[in-house]
């Protein structure tokens, strides 16, 4: 190994206990089409024109259904603590609802026994995007009973296997669920209204505060939410960028925290889109804001904004950035992370656990992935400060372990430290995975 091909830090420079791991989500690598799971909004999105890069979808994905055994083996080779991982409401309750599918249960017991019997934590995640597609057809995100659907099927789970999870989270990425995917029509179910977005936004969080209320009721505990943030700074000078910016980090970053937090609603968001809020939104913060047990950061890059006058409410539009990007175009910008670090242990309760859920890129070097390791270094050093300034930071997730379905962009985006061929579903350790094992042997 050279010095491009090691990490900056081993598992010494980190406090005693602190969390390694690798993350996934269900429908990015399980395969959705075995199994007997239902269709989730995901299948019909992608089964659409125009929505997913060659229309590609997440059926077979790297068929982790059949392979999950030698990909936990791949985790627990590299020293990994933990692994992040997600169930498919669809796999698990074919109708959203009713009658579950033993197979999918008899799937997930499989995986989380075999975690167990590697030494990894089980972290689960129970909606990393896949809306059962018949409680799509009911408005998904839009109706207000989502709240009892999404604790119903987060019993379901915890019923059969909370006495071996170690850690909980509810939903993955509220901006994602209910911005990028009502709004910005980017992802499923693709929708580009303001009205069905406002709703997605107080919906996800009531959802969120049900689940945890009736998993704390019958018993269940480190439970947790993971929100992903988005650096916003001014894409000019202008006064006009400047509030533009401060706009978008209120939707992006600010809206869902300070909810969980502090019950309430930003100001400057409440402005667009309060209109169009469920009736009564006011008076459900005690339930959005059931404490929780600790915090996931999904963080990856910044964006820069500026002013679209022309435009109605949020009248704002993203604009490239000068900094180097990633396969995805994104701007790498490891200070951000440092920054949400700060901001989020300001925010919450004192000492309440911090985890960064999510970090990674994508690259398409196959296995000399040099521009990873060099990603993670930066982003791990950012992190080191982090705890070294009293942030409660007790663990870190790479995303991902293997090269999988990144959404509207099909197969082509490669973030994994296990590179997939798509042909053969072969799986080959880059670079950055023999780094992160030598780095993790090392106390
Ligand atoms: C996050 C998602 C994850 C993956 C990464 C690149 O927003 O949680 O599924 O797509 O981005």
């Amino acid at each position: 190994m050279t010095d491009h091909d090691r990490f900056d830090f081993s598992r010494g420079d980190f406090p005693e206990g602190f969390v390694f791991g690798a993350a996934t989500s269900a429908y990015q690598i399980e395969g959705s089409s075995f199994g007997g799971a239902g269709a989730s909004h995901w299948d019909t999105f992608a089964a659409t024109p125009g929505n997913t890069v060659r229309a590609e979808n997440g059926s077979i994905a790297c068929d982790h259904y059949h392979q999950w055994a030698s990909d936990l083996d791949l985790v627990r080779d590299a020293g990994f603590d933990a692994y992040r991982f997600s169930l498919s409401w669809a796999r698990v309750l074919p109708e959203g609802r009713g009658r579950a599918n033993p197979e999918g249960l008899d799937f997930y017991e499989r995986l989380i026994d075999g975690m167990l019997e590697r030494g990894l934590q089980p972290w689960a995640t129970l909606y990393h995007w896949e809306m059962p597609a018949p409680l799509a057809d009911l408005g998904g995100w839009r109706n207000r009973d989502v709240a009892g659907w999404f604790a119903d099927y987060a019993g379901v789970i915890m019923d059969r296997f909370g006495n071996r999870i170690h850690a909980t989270a509810t939903v993955n990425e509220p901006w994602c669920v209910a911005w990028l995917s009502h709004f910005l029509g980017i992802h499923a179910p693709g929708l580009r209204d303001i009205r069905a977005a406002a709703r997605a936004m107080h919906h996800i969080l009531l959802a969120h505060g049900t689940a945890v209320a009736a998993m704390r009721a019958a018993g269940h505990g480190n439970l947790g939410a993971v929100f992903n943030f988005e650096y916003s700074a001014p894409g000019d000078d202008s006064a006009p960028a400047r509030q533009a910016s401060a706009l978008n980090d209120a939707i992006y970053n600010r809206w869902f925290v300070e909810a969980v937090f502090r019950k309430s609603y930003p100001d400057e968001v409440l402005n667009g889109l309060e209109q169009h809020l469920p009736r009564g939104w006011q008076d459900d913060f005690e339930v959005i804001a059931t404490p929780v047990d600790w915090v996931g950061v999904n963080y990856y890059t910044r964006n820069l904004t500026v002013a679209d006058p022309e435009t109605p409410w949020p009248s704002m539009k993203q604009v490239p950035g000068p900094l180097p990007k990633t396969d995805m175009d994104w701007e790498i910008y490891p200070e951000g992370l440092g920054h949400f670090l700060r901001r989020l242990n300001a925010i919450t309760p004192d000492g309440l656990p911090i985890l960064v859920t999510e970090n990674g890129m994508a690259d398409g070097e196959p296995t000399q992935d040099r521009t990873r390791i060099d990603f993670l270094n930066r982003h791990f050093a950012v992190a080191r400060r982090a705890i070294a300034d009293g942030v409660p930071l007790k663990g870190y997730f790479v995303w991902s372990l293997l090269d999988n379905y990144e959404w509207a962009m099909g197969y082509d985006k490669r973030f994994g430290m296990v590179h997939v061929d798509f042909d053969t579903l072969r799986r080959t350790p880059k670079s950055s995975w023999h780094a992160m094992k030598a780095a993790l042997s090392l106390t």
